[in-house]
């Protein structure tokens, strides 16, 4: 039994082609919740760069439909706030184990359990007519977490809960306790701002102070990773003693590839 927090509609299906164009479609004609999509598969799961996000049964896919009271430009801040969703989710759930799971996050918004992706994000906003002649806009946080299933050859390494841990976690209830606490962050933001999710964010950074690749298109830099800027941009530290602020792009780990 799903308990969302309270004012948000669960839209709920066995198949859907994905959770953010159905929660497109939704905020299209006019609804922009706060609700959330839920599949237990996707026939056509999107990832970040237009990639396809594999969505075998027993994961979670779902996407979650706000108005974010805030600009889209800034709005981008709460990709943070879902990774740290979900990383408290699974912490949740494994509260009780003598090892801590060893949860960290990769910038942009990547989860990694033993440094291997167990989750992905993808933010999309946009903006639908209001019923007054005007528009207003939306923000659709969408979260794929591999609870039963990792794919195979991904561009970097992924892993599920079930293969790193053997723990096997309802996906209702997984739903249930992201929602959660991605709706408590989001109040955190619209009331304090970055702050307080930056630096949640950045206690559990993968690879802090140390040497990643950034790709961007066609070119990728190595450099140190020194933090995340007030906006929420990478800040890399090149070899050379410049420093780039980036904005966006997929990071590696030089010793895993
Ligand atoms: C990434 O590339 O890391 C982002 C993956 C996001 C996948 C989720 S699954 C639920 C929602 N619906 C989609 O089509 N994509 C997102």
């Amino acid at each position: 039994m799903l308990a969302l927090p309270e004012g948000y509609a669960l839209y709920e299906y066995d198949i859907l082609d994905s959770t953010n164009e159905e929660a497109s479609r939704r905020a299209q004609a006019g609804d922009i919740g706060p609700a959330v999509v839920w599949a237990k598969t996707q026939t056509a799961g999107r990832g970040r760069r237009g990639r396809e996000w594999v969505s075998k049964p027993g994961n979670v896919f779902m996407s979650v439909l706000i108005d974010p009271g805030k600009p889209l430009t800034e709005a981008s801040q709460l990709s943070f706030a879902a990774s740290l969703a979900v990383k408290r989710t699974l912490e949740d759930v494994t509260s009780s184990w003598p090892e801590p799971m060893p949860i960290t996050l990769k910038w942009p918004n990547d989860v990694l359990l033993a440094d291997q992706k167990v989750s992905g994000i993808l933010l999309e906003g946009g903006s639908a007519p209001d019923g007054n002649g005007g528009q207003r806009d939306y923000l659709i946080i969408g979260i794929g977490v591999n609870l039963k299933h990792a794919p195979e050859g991904a561009p970097f390494p992924a892993t599920s809960l079930v293969a790193n841990t053997g723990a096997q976690m309802p996906v209702d209830e997984v739903v249930s306790r992201i929602t959660q606490h991605l709706h408590a962050l989001i109040e955190v933001w619209q009331t304090s701002g970055f702050l307080p999710l930056r630096l949640e964010w950045l206690a559990s950074a993968d690879r802090l102070g140390e040497t990643i690749d950034v790709q961007q298109g066609e070119n990728r830099i190595q450099g140190t990773f020194l933090d995340v800027s007030a906006e929420g941009a990478l800040q890399l530290g090149l070899e050379d003693g410049r420093e780039e602020t980036i904005h966006a792009g997929d990071v590696y780990f030089p010793d895993s590839q």
